[in-house]
C-alpha cells in the first residue's frame, strides 16, 4: 500500500465519520461538519473566484518540465486586479480590498482529497480550511467570507489532513494581499515598485522532479530542500530602478528558516509582519523569517548606481540545525545535497538598471495599532499553555497530538475574550517518554541537543501581539538570532527557539467553533504537532 493510499483511507474513515460524531457523546458534537458545498443566495459577493487545486506540468528547471499540483484561478465578478497569475507553480495573487465579500469556488481535481486555508484571514469556522472540511476528487466546496483583515500580505494553501506538507511542497500555495483606506492613505510604493516574493526550498531529481522523501532526521527537523526558488523560479533576478520599493515577503517553505540580510551588509527596514502594516518602521540588522511568516520591507536603491546589484540572503545562523551546532556555512544550490537547518545562500537579486528621481519617502508613521497590554486579557489570573512536548519521536502540543474534531478543558476558550498564552519550547527533550533512559550519560546531551528545534507556531483566527519573549539558553547559538525578531506588530506565526518561551495576547472575537493551533513546519503539523481551539 503507497502512502497516499494509505492516507486515503484515513480520510474516508473522518469522512464517514461525519454522521457519526454527532451521535457521539460529548463536546465534539457540537462542531458543525457542514460541507459548504452551494452558495448562499443571501451572500453578496464583490468579488468571485473559481479557484481549482489541479495537476500540471511547469518548466522550472532547464529540460524538463516538473510535475506539480497547482492552483489556477479565474475571476468570475470583481474588478480584474482581484486576481494575478504568476508564471510558475504557484497559485494566483488575490488582491483584496478591506470589507469586500469573497465568493470562493474551490475545485478540487486532484486524486485525494483537499482543503484550503487562507492564512492569516479571520473568517468563520466552515470558511477557515480545517482539515474536517476536505473534499475528495471531483467536489467542490464554497468559501464565503468579508474581509475584515487590515491591509497586509497573508496567504493561501492546502490544509489536508496528514497530507498538507506533502501537497504544498508540490505547489499548493498562493499570496493574499488586502489594502484598506488607511494604508491608500500612506502612498506607499505600488503597482510595479510593490513586489511580492515567495521563498520556498526545494528538491530536484535529475528528471527535474520535485523530490520528496522523508528519513528519520528530516520528519524530526522537517523537509530541507536544497535549491532556493522564489515566486517560483531558481536564481531569481528583478531589474529595479533606484527608488524605493515595497517587498512582500512570504517564507512559504515547509520547515527552512530563513536569516534575512542584504548582501552589502546594510541594515533592513520592516514596515510590515504577519498581521499587516506596522505601528512605524523598523531596522534590523536581519530579520528571522520562518515558515508561514511575512514580513515587508521598504528598500531604497536610490543610492545605488546602475549596474550593480543587490542580493537578499540568508545569513548563517546556529540552534536550529539537528545534531550538533548547524550552520556550518556551506553554501546552498547544490543540487542533489541536503543543506542544513541555518546555511546561508543567495535568495534572490536586484539589479539596478534604471536612474530615476522620483523616489518616495519612507514615512515616520503608518498605522495607528493599540498595543494589547496585560491589563487587556480578559481572565487575567489565567495563561493558556501551549507547551512544545515529544514523546515518542513525534512532537506534540501539551502533551497530545492532533485529533480531528476534540480539544481539552483547556483549549477550550470564551467567545470574545482576550487570552493571554504562554508558548514555551523548553527542552522537549526532556519532557514525557523522552526523558527516560536518557537522563544521565546522555541526557542533556546529544539527544537533548538533537531534539532541541525551533518551531514556528500558529493560531488560526485573529491576529496577536506578542507579549515578551524569554530567551531559554542566552547561549552562542541563541545569539546568532535574537536581532532578528519583529515583536511590534500584529502577528499569527511566531517563531520559538529551543528554550525560548514567547507570551502572547490573542483576541477570540465573532467567530465561534474549531480553530487550530499548530506547528507550521509542515512535517511536524502533519506529525500531528497541531491541536484545536474551540471558542464558544
Ligand atoms: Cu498556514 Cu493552519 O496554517
Ligand atoms: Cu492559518
Ligand atoms: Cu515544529
Amino acid at each position: 500500500m503507497t502512502n497516499i493510499d494509505f492516507n486515503r483511507r484515513r480520510f474516508l474513515q473522518y469522512a464517514t465519520l461525519g454522521t457519526l460524531a454527532t451521535s457521539i457523546p460529548g463536546f465534539a458534537s457540537t462542531v458543525n461538519r457542514h460541507l459548504n458545498q452551494a452558495p448562499d443566495r443571501a451572500f453578496k459577493p464583490d468579488v468571485e473566484i473559481a479557484l481549482t487545486a489541479q495537476t500540471a506540468e511547469i518548466p522550472i528547471l532547464p529540460g524538463a518540465a516538473t510535475r506539480v499540483l497547482k492552483y489556477t484561478g479565474k475571476l468570475l465578478r470583481g474588478p480584474q486586479t482581484a486576481i494575478k497569475q504568476l508564471p510558475s507553480y504557484l497559485g494566483p495573487i488575490l488582491n483584496f480590498e478591506q470589507g469586500q465579500k469573497i465568493r470562493i469556488f474551490f475545485y478540487n481535481q486532484i486524486p485525494e482529497p483537499c482543503v484550503t486555508h487562507w492564512h492569516g484571514m479571520h473568517v468563520p469556522q466552515i470558511m477557515d480550511g480545517h482539515p474536517i472540511y476536505a473534499i475528495p476528487q471531483g467536489e467542490q466546496y464554497v468559501y464565503e467570507f468579508e474581509v475584515k483583515n487590515p491591509a497586509g500580505t497573508n496567504w493561501y494553501h492546502s490544509h489536508t489532513h496528514e497530507m498538507t506538507a506533502r501537497q504544498v511542497y508540490q505547489g499548493l500555495a498562493g499570496l493574499i494581499t488586502i489594502t484598506d483606506e488607511t494604508e491608500r492613505r500612506l502612498n506607499l510604493p505600488s503597482g510595479e515598485y510593490d513586489i511580492p516574493l515567495i521563498i520556498q526550498d526545494r528538491a530536484f531529481t535529475s528528471g527535474n522532479q520535485l523530490y520528496y522523501a522523508l528519513n528519520m532526521h528530516q520528519r524530526m527537523q522537517g523537509f530541507l530542500g536544497d535549491t532556493i526558488l522564489v515566486n517560483g523560479q531558481r536564481n531569481h533576478v528583478i531589474p529595479v530602478k533606484t527608488r524605493a520599493y515595497r517587498l512582500r515577503i512570504l517564507n512559504g517553505s515547509n520547515a527552512r528558516i530563513y536569516k534575512l540580510g542584504w548582501s552589502d551588509g546594510s541594515p533592513l527596514t520592516a514596515i510590515g509582519t504577519d498581521g499587516g502594516l506596522l505601528e512605524k518602521p523598523e531596522t534590523l540588522p536581519y530579520i528571522m523569517l520562518a515558515p508561514a511568516e511575512r514580513v515587508e520591507l521598504w528598500v531604497d536603491f536610490s543610492g545605488y548606481k546602475t549596474g550593480t546589484e543587490l542580493a537578499l540572503r540568508t545569513l548563517p545562523f546556529q540552534g536550529a540545525a539537528m545534531g550538533m551546532g548547524g550552520g556550518r556555512g556551506g553554501g546552498m544550490g547544490v543540487r542533489g545535497g541536503a543543506t542544513e537547518q541555518g546555511s546561508q545562500g543567495t535568495l534572490i537579486r536586484f539589479t539596478i538598471t534604471e536612474q530615476v528621481s522620483d523616489s518616495p519617502e519612507l514615512p515616520d508613521a503608518l498605522v495607528p495599532m493599540r498595543r494589547l497590554t496585560v491589563k487587556d486579557i480578559s481572565n487575567s489570573d489565567k495563561t493558556v499553555p501551549i507547551n512544545i512536548g515529544m514523546h515518542r519521536m513525534t512532537f506534540n502540543l501539551n502533551g497530545r497530538t492532533f485529533e480531528m474534531l476534540n480539544y481539552t478543558e483547556q483549549e477550550k476558550i470564551p467567545l470574545n475574550t482576550v487570552q493571554k498564552m504562554r508558548i514555551s519550547n523548553a527542552n522537549p527533550a526532556m519532557g514525557r517518554g523522552m526523558g527516560r533512559g536518557m537522563r544521565g550519560g546522555q541526557g542533556g546531551g546529544m539527544m537533548g541537543m538533537m531534539m532541541a528545534q525551533p518551531h514556528p507556531i500558529h493560531l488560526h483566527g485573529q491576529q496577536f501581539q506578542i507579549l515578551s519573549r524569554k530567551p531559554g539558553y542566552a547561549d552562542n547559538a541563541y545569539a546568532t538570532v535574537k536581532d532578528g525578531f519583529i515583536n511590534s506588530g500584529w502577528k499569527d506565526t511566531v517563531l520559538v527557539m529551543p528554550g525560548e518561551e514567547v507570551e502572547i495576547i490573542k483576541p477570540f472575537m465573532g467567530y465561534t467553533g474549531l480553530f487550530l493551533y499548530h506547528c507550521h513546519n509542515l512535517e511536524h503539523e502533519d506529525m500531528g504537532m497541531m491541536r484545536n481551539f474551540f471558542v464558544s
